[in-house]
């Protein structure tokens, strides 16, 4: 026969084995609860571009330009300056001509010009749209990366690639056609971190992109060194990228 101290005893004991069990359910509840929180990544961006080679002076000017295609021009008295680091907007509505004086300053030969143009050699100026059409789309992160710095070991490509979120070797080896657009905005801008050009165009990059990129594409453009020229129609967004100047119609 078991003495009351006994029973005492066995109650505590299951008493506590209750407990632990309620304890370890909590613990596989907030571990399941903290899986669900979506942290947020922050991207630190590294140009591979150091302040003395930022370019000086005047990027580029246009005096008393006019652009157009065929014989009509659509845009007249242009009178546009870039200086070293400053960043520019193009404004106006849909159709204003925004793209096409990006064209022009590319020149693009189905666009027509008159005035004075004084433009970097198009292999010095980076241009980014919506499209991404720098990324061939049956190559890796790794191959465009490793194409614009050949200087550089694998795992320098890989230490840039991961500021970038690029981490997992799946998302650095997939090809440019199978990933998202957020994936190819951040890997466009990962391109162009490894080789600044002089001047950096981005004609509305941020149209479709959920809006978790477009504060990764933000945290990017701050850090640019260079000089920039952007057309966007979201204010939050040219405000948070500090522009300096808008130009337009
Ligand atoms: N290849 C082209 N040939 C002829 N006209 C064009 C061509 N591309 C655009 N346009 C016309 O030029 C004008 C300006 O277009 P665009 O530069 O794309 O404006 P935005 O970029 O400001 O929206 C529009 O009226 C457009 O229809
Ligand atoms: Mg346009």
């Amino acid at each position: 026969m078991k003495s009351v101290g006994d029973l005492k005893a066995m109650r505590a004991e299951v008493s506590q084995g209750s407990k632990l069990k309620a304890i370890s359910k909590k613990k596989q509840d907030l571990l399941g609860q903290l899986e669900q929180i979506h942290l947020p990544k922050v991207i630190v961006p590294k140009f591979n571009l150091s302040a003395q080679k930022v370019a000086q002076g005047t990027i580029m000017s246009i005096c008393g330009g006019a652009i157009g295609y065929g014989d009509t021009f659509i845009w007249n008295n242009i009178n546009l300056s870039v200086h070293s680091s400053e960043r520019v907007a193009l404004t106006g509505r849909n159709g204003s001509g925004k793209t096409t004086l990006i064209r022009g300053i590319l020149n693009d030969p189905k666009v027509i010009k008159a005035g004075h143009w004084n433009t970097p050699p198009v292999k010095d100026i980076g241009i980014l749209d919506q499209h991404y059409e720098t990324l061939s789309p049956d190559k890796s992160a790794l191959e465009i990366i490793s194409e614009v710095a050949p200087e550089w070991s694998h795992a320098e490509i890989r230490c840039h690639l991961n500021d970038f979120l690029f981490r997992k070797n799946e998302e650095i080896s997939e090809a440019v056609k199978n990933l998202s657009g957020g994936e190819r905005a951040r890997l466009s801008l990962a391109q162009i971190a490894a080789h600044p050009p002089k001047l950096l165009i981005l004609d509305e990059i941020t149209n479709n992109l959920d809006l978790e990129t477009c504060d990764h594409v933000i945290q990017i453009l701050r850090e640019y060194p260079g000089a920039m020229m952007v057309v966007s129609h979201d204010e939050t967004f040219l405000r948070e990228i500090k522009i300096d100047k808008y130009y337009g119609r």
